[in-house]
């Protein structure tokens, strides 16, 4: 969400809101990306974001983590689908080699943009469905995030040139 100040501002709170920069518009920030590994590509909002970023920069090379292979319908998408089980850390280490060598030879030039998507939720009483949901909840939406942005971390920042 972007807010503009179309009025002249008086109080503090509003004066330092108005001395923030313009938001670049996602086209913009895309442009020096050259691919985008996301999580959980295979549904939802992570699948959106795919037919999304394909959309506004076609030019993109997108790589999937997710157990299930992602079914979409964007003509020329460049995609590549690593089936991961991100309740497991030793299949995000071993993705992160794959993922790697893959880029290196698709897209060796360009940020890369890592989404953190892949999760879920529980519902009833606790420990309702069960406490091995709840500790696979856990692996998938905290515990993966950490790692992978870890694991990725100097890659990202590598590539960047930062
Ligand atoms: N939709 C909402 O209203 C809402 C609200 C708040 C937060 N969120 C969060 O937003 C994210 C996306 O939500 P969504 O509504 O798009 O959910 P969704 O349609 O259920 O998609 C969840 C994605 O997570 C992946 N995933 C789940 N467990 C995984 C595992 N063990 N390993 C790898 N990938 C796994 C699934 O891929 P596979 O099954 O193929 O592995 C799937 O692609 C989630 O983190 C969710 O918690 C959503």
């Amino acid at each position: 969400m972007v807010w503009v100040a179309r009025e002249p501002v008086s109080t503090p709170a509003q004066i330092k809101f108005a001395a923030l920069p313009a938001v670049s518009s996602l086209s913009e920030v895309l442009s020096s990306y050259s691919s985008v590994v996301v999580t959980g590509g295979s549904s939802g909002i992570g699948k959106s974001f795919i037919e999304l970023l394909a959309k506004l920069k076609p030019s993109l090379t997108f790589c999937n983590l997710s157990r299930r292979k992602p079914d979409i319908n964007v003509p020329e998408l460049k995609l590549r689908h690593f089936p991961c089980d991100l309740a497991k850390s030793a299949e995000i280490d071993r993705t992160f080699s794959e993922v790697v060598a893959y880029l290196k030879e698709i897209a060796p030039t360009g940020r890369i943009l890592l989404i953190n998507n892949s999760g879920f939720g529980a519902y009833g009483h606790f420990p309702e469905p069960s406490l091995q949901h709840q500790l696979e909840m856990l692996d998938v939406n905290i515990r993966a995030v950490v790692q992978l942005t870890g694991v990725y971390h100097n890659l990202l920042r590598r590539w960047a040139e930062v």
